[in-house]
């Protein structure tokens, strides 16, 4: 049981949720009333509280600005069958986030702080909960060094915040992926395992150049060989081969240790299927395609939950998939769902009641 903290909360006087429709969201446009921020100098967390979500006022010296100390989270909140709200497994991506942070060279965040002052957020806000299928309250916790100075340092001060924000569909419909060769997402040593804000920065180039061939993401590739399979864009990846799902192992500290792809392989395993968290070169994934065994691709994340792929580009060899045949992806996807809104008993206990 997490300790209830002295949080200070100023309520905002006028709700904006009378202005929006929570129909048909687009994802992470709109922001709930209010926001919950924190401040940690010499390793000290202080002037923790909620308020209106505002502008921040940042000087142009700030350091996450120059360096890129910057971390970040996403969890999201649903409603049940009563309007009872819940979060998904917050649990996990808080100890991811101080993974993060110690990779940056960033204070780690108390849990109480995290997870607490992220119940009591929602809890606030839980009207901004959309009831409707795909849509749910993203939440973002992210922390940033805000020393201003330009010297190359570790910061000795940080804001961590989080936000809120009724959502839906990340990718609303099947995807066609280029498998990216040059260019890469991460490197052994590197920061691959961190949810760095760098990372989804330095992605932007080679996504750009795949969506002007026509696709939507890129699938990324290891940085030595360009030869086994990483991530797709900003999901984990899984390849239903025969009766075996793959996806790419997190040893070598260049994958995100997702917290929908720890999921989707839990539910798997309920569906009978093997697992294997292995290496998976491109030429094997060739190889059963034109063997006939390559029955099913998706991607798994937060924002995304589970996305069908129906193209897959590696040089010149086109993989075409007919998702309205495939079976597995959509039952994750529909048993993910109904765990989340209480229809499918919780066995896991993943739902953390606000
Ligand atoms: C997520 O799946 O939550 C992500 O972080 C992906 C993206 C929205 C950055």
């Amino acid at each position: 049981m997490i300790a209830a903290m002295d949080i200070s909360v100023t309520k905002a006087g006028r709700s904006k949720l009378q202005d929006l429709n929570l129909e048909n969201l687009p994802f992470g446009k709109y922001f709930s009333d209010h926001m919950l921020e924190a401040d940690c100098e010499q390793g000290e967390w202080k002037n923790i509280e909620i308020k209106p979500y505002q502008p921040l006022l940042l000087g142009p010296s700030l350091a996450a600005l120059h360096y890129g100390q910057a971390i970040f989270e996403g969890i999201k909140a649903y409603k049940d069958r009563k309007g009872n709200a819940f979060i998904f497994r917050p649990q996990e991506n808080y100890k991811r986030f101080n993974i993060s942070a110690q990779r940056m060279q960033m204070p780690d965040v108390p849990e109480e702080l995290f997870l607490e002052g992220m119940r009591q957020l929602v809890e606030l806000d839980q009207s901004w909960i959309p009831s409707r299928e795909d849509h749910s309250l993203y939440i973002r916790p992210f922390m940033f060094s805000t020393d201003e100075v330009i010297g190359v340092r570790p910061s000795e001060s940080y804001k961590f915040i989080i936000i809120l924000s009724p959502t839906g569909p990340y990718y609303s419909a099947p995807m066609r992926i280029y498998v990216e060769e040059k260019y890469v997402r991460a490197v052994p040593g590197g920061v691959g395992y961190a949810k760095a804000a760098g990372n989804y920065g330095a992605a932007m180039y080679a996504t750009a150049e795949a969506r002007k061939k026509g696709y939507d993401q890129v699938l990324w590739m290891d940085a030595f060989e360009h030869k086994y399979v990483q991530e797709i864009g900003t999901m984990n990846v899984f390849f239903i081969i025969g009766n075996t799902a793959i996806t790419p192992d997190l040893e070598q500290g260049t994958i995100l240790d997702g917290v929908t792809r720890n999921s989707a392989i839990t539910l798997l395993k309920e569906l009978g299927f093997q697992v294997e968290e292995r290496h998976l070169s491109i030429d094997a994934i060739i190889d059963a395609y034109k063997a006939g065994i390559l029955y099913e691709v998706f991607g798994t994340g937060t924002a995304a939950t589970i996305s069908l792929i129906k193209e897959l580009r590696y040089k010149d060899f086109v993989m075409h998939f007919d998702v309205e045949k495939w079976k597995t992806a959509p039952t994750l996807k529909k048993w993910l769902a109904d765990i989340r809104e209480g229809r499918r008993e919780d066995k896991y206990g993943w739902m953390q009641k606000v």
